[in-house]
């Protein structure tokens, strides 16, 4: 098949956090070493991309998402010649390598900042300093991670912003050196070879103004003083001309609370190739976000459509670092596990855009049972606890509900490798979250590669079926109109097409007349013996894609 589709829209990306891949130094923590070890498993999967979660030097804080040096490695994850290296030995197997850009802010421990804690650096005007309001924060707005967004600092009496932890001053985007800086990093890595970035909040980084914000303490209050602002807009653009429009990459946005008129013009005006909404995985949340929700599979079909037909292009995903696996949340816990992990794998990947894997989501990875949201190592859901218990002094199962909900150790536990020690993840048993049990149970890449009917062998089969239909990867989006938790759409290009029908309940449910008698040829359904040629009802999780005659 001939195409001119960039790649960044042919291929899936799977994204690697760096941390829980594979260990290749028996410390219990992965490194980039592991991850190259294990590149021909990924050229074997499919995949083309990798987005890389950070793995640049930080105090760790958040995990990476507080970085000291943006142009050195953590030593944790290795050295620049192994990331040289990881570069390298991917692109010999197809791989290309995206990494992952957090420049809302840095970490308190980057050189910028500590310099610019003196009130007459050059730097002071890096970050964003203000005077308080007598003894209070300069405004009310809440950090994302919960509490005030401001931090004094007793030395110059002055407080600063920090829209995550206290740990993670934000960046004063009105400052043009500041661009400046972004700009060297951008380049500094796109000539190594490296294919592009996914930008952390990228649409929250312009404040416009530090006036007081008005709605919840929970929800970020503030948010409309910077969430997508002109100046964000600009930056994005500026952004384009001067770099990413000279080399042959992609930018992708992490955006959230992002909405279909901002989300437009990211992509029209080459502010974003695509982009990351977050409303799909809030369906199951209450806005609040202080409890969860039943999950509706009417709701997430509408919300997934509303994205697919309002925008060219979408980043498809239902899980990552941040969200807990998805098939416990969108699919069936219990019997039915397996088949619901397939059918979201199915929707995933017919779904108009570029469809991401979130590492161990191809093997059906769980979050850990029971995990205690005292001792996790998310900075964002000890501080939810912390805020919870001794400011709201809610008593601590309370305070450990509503923090467990955000509790992202949920998802970054090792990759289960195989169902010996450790999971093959690492020599040593310390390992920094523990494995989860159950890779003794089939739910590792080892038993998987060999078991035809496995989640893993499907997702490969899903990948290639992909890559070869221009109706999956070019076509229309096109819904059908059905009800409850029945999907169908077709997906056209030419004189091609594709037609996927899926229940995402585990209920059996009856096809409206005009699907029962559909002529096509089968590609991939997670039953063996569906047939759409004369089909009253699907079964539970029953999901076919059929390329029609
Ligand atoms: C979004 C990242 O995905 C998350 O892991 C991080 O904590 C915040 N941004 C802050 O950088
Ligand atoms: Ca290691």
């Amino acid at each position: 098949m001939k195409t001119n589709t960039p790649l960044w829209r042919r291929k899936a990306v799977y994204q690697v956090y760096p941390r829980s891949f594979k260990d290749s130094n028996g410390d219990g923590i992965g490194d980039i070493n592991g991850i190259i070890s294990k590149l021909p498993y990924l050229a074997d999967l499919g995949i083309g991309i990798i987005w890389l979660s950070p793995c640049y030097k930080s105090p760790k804080m958040d995990l990476g998402y507080d970085i000291s040096d943006y142009l050195s490695i953590d030593p944790d994850y290795g050295t620049m010649d192994d990331f040289d290296n990881l570069v390298k030995e991917a692109d010999r197997l197809g791989i290309k390598v995206v990494m992952d850009l957090v420049v809302n802010h840095t970490s308190d421990e980057h050189p910028w900042f500590v310099e610019s804690k003196k009130k007459d650096s050059l730097y002071r005007d890096y970050y964003i300093w203000r005077d308080g309001k007598g003894d209070n924060p300069p405004n009310n707005w809440t950090s994302q991670f919960s509490g005030p967004a401001w931090d004094y600092d007793p030395d110059t009496k002055q407080w600063y912003l920090h829209l995550y932890s206290k740990k993670q001053p934000d960046l004063n985007w009105h400052n043009p050196k500041v661009l400046e800086e972004v700009e060297k990093i951008l380049r500094f890595y796109l000539d190594k070879g490296v294919y592009g970035f996914r930008c952390d909040v990228i649409n929250q980084i312009y404040k416009e103004s530090l006036e007081d914000g008005k709605g919840h303490a929970q929800n970020g209050r503030g948010v409309e003083h910077y969430l997508m602002k002109d100046g964000n807009h600009r930056i994005l653009r500026t952004l384009y001309e001067d770099v990413f429009s000279h080399y042959d990459c992609v930018v992708i946005g992490e955006t959230y609370n992002v909405d279909v008129p901002n989300g437009i013009r990211f992509l029209e005006n080459h502010e974003l190739d695509m982009f990351f909404q977050f409303d799909h995985v809030n369906v199951d949340r209450h806005p609040s976000q202080i409890f969860a929700l039943p999950f509706s599979a009417k709701k997430f079909k509408g919300i997934l459509y509303k994205w697919q037909t309002s925008v060219s292009w979408n980043a498809n995903y239902m899980e990552n670092h941040d969200q807990p696996r998805s098939v416990e949340r969108f699919g069936d816990k219990g019997k039915l596990y397996d088949l619901s992990a397939k059918a979201l794998a199915m929707l995933n990947f017919t779904l108009r855009g570029t469809p991401f894997i979130f590492e161990g989501q191809e093997i059906g990875m769980r979050v850990y049972p029971g995990f205690d949201a005292r001792k996790s190592k998310d900075v964002s859901c000890l501080s939810i606890y912390d805020i919870a218990h001794k400011s709201f002094h809610l008593p601590n199962f309370i305070a450990q509900k509503i923090a467990g909900l955000h509790n992202r150790d949920d998802s970054r536990l090792p990759l289960s490798w195989d169902s010996g020690d450790n999971a093959g993840f690492s020599t040593c048993r310390d390992t920094w979250l523990p494995v989860h049990p159950n890779h003794k149970d089939g739910y590792n890449v080892e038993d998987q590669s060999k078991d035809p009917e496995s989640i893993l062998n499907f997702y490969k089969k899903l990948i290639r079926i992909r890559e070869g239909e221009m109706s999956l990867l070019e076509g229309s989006f096109e819904p059908l109109s059905t009800k409850g938790g029945l999907f169908a759409y077709r997906r056209r290009y030419q004189d091609e097409e594709c037609l996927f029908l899926l229940n995402l309940t585990k209920r059996g449910c009856c096809l409206p007349a005009y699907l029962r008698h559909v002529n096509g040829r089968v590609l991939l359904s997670t039953y063996h013996d569906s047939d759409p040629s004369d089909m009253r009802r699907l079964r539970p999780y029953e999901a076919i894609l059929i390329k029609l005659n």
